[in-house]
């Protein structure tokens, strides 16, 4: 299948390499053409333009730095994307997909937003995940070459805007996860604990924390957050002790702050016999919103 991919920086570059690889004619375009060298020489033909790079291609892929650059790219390319379809891999708010999606549409191509969950060298392999959006079989047509650029690309909405909510969850979840750890990594570190021996011996009861997102996805789904243990009531005092300790040893006391002020509102609310997913709603509240 002849593809043209826009885009050489790091990740671009790797989905070229691995595209012609795969065996697929590629050409290639980027906006500072020297970055293209390499992949010539492997068997890339570099072109012109993005205009002159989509018309020779059946698949276009986008891969550059902000919606806002692919946009202009779809732009430049215009109604030579006409009968092709576009997979846009750029990363940007979620608004950004929809954007282009009506951009390409509109030029007469299919429109596949996708996020990629890997680094660069880890494009191609078979644990590489990808998240796509847009029509079914529009993924399905490709789904060969996709799968070729990471081995578990996944269409999970028929919304191109969703694979980019599904990134920006799993960053959410990653920073709130990770500073937690760090910030007992500190308070431990404090107290003279060496951290690999506490992950060592807390082990079972840190890999518990993960099946907790099931059950809050459910209580959260069905709005039900009734709960038999651990209400929010009985965090309370946990977190007052976190405060305390990491007072006592000039630890920042931000982010046990900010959660106790999260829990203290719900149990202001009345919903302090309720399971901690409860909190859903306060993350949720729009500002300015009581
Ligand atoms: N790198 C990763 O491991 C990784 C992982 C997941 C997702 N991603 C996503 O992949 C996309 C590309 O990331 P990257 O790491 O490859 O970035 P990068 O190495 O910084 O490369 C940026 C690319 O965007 C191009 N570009 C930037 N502004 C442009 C403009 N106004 N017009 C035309 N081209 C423009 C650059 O062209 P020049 O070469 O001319 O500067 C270059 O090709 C981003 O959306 C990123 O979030 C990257």
């Amino acid at each position: 299948m002849t593809i043209a991919l826009l885009g050489l920086g790091e990740m671009g570059s790797a989905l070229a390499a691995t595209l012609l690889a795969a065996g697929h004619p590629l050409t290639v375009w980027n906006r500072s053409p020297e970055k293209a060298e390499p992949l010539v020489a492997a068997g890339a033909r570099l072109a012109e333009s993005p205009e002159a790079a989509v018309r020779a291609a059946e698949l276009v892929i986008v891969n550059v730095q902000g919606g806002a650059a692919a946009e202009k790219l779809l732009r430049a390319a215009g109604t030579a994307l006409g009968g092709r379809t576009v997979v846009n891999l750029t990363d940007g708010p979620s608004e950004q997909a929809g954007v282009a999606a009506d951009l390409v549409t509109g030029l007469g191509a299919d429109y596949l937003h996708g996020q990629i969950m890997t680094v660069a060298p880890a494009i191609g392999s078979p644990d590489a995940v990808i998240f796509f959006g847009g029509p079914r079989q529009v993924f399905d047509r490709y789904e060969p070459v996709l799968r070729a650029l990471g081995g578990r690309a996944t269409h999970v909405s028929t919304d191109p805007a969703v694979p980019l909510l599904y990134g920006m969850a799993f960053h959410d979840i990653m920073w709130g996860l990770l500073n937690g750890f760090l910030h007992a990594a500190a308070l431990l570190r404090d107290a003279g604990i060496p951290i690999g021996r506490y992950t060592e011996q807390a082990e079972p009861s840190l890999a518990a924390l993960p099946s907790l997102f099931g059950l809050f996805a459910g209580e959260i789904d069905r709005a039900e957050f009734a709960t038999p243990f651990g209400a929010l009531k009985h965090h309370l005092p946990s977190i007052d002790d976190v405060i305390a300790e990491s007072e006592a040893r000039g630890i920042d006391i931000a982010l046990p702050t900010y959660t106790r002020r999260l829990v203290a509102d719900a149990l202001v609310a009345g919903h302090g016999d309720d399971s901690y997913s409860r909190l859903v709603e306060h993350f949720g509240r729009r500002l300015g919103r009581a």
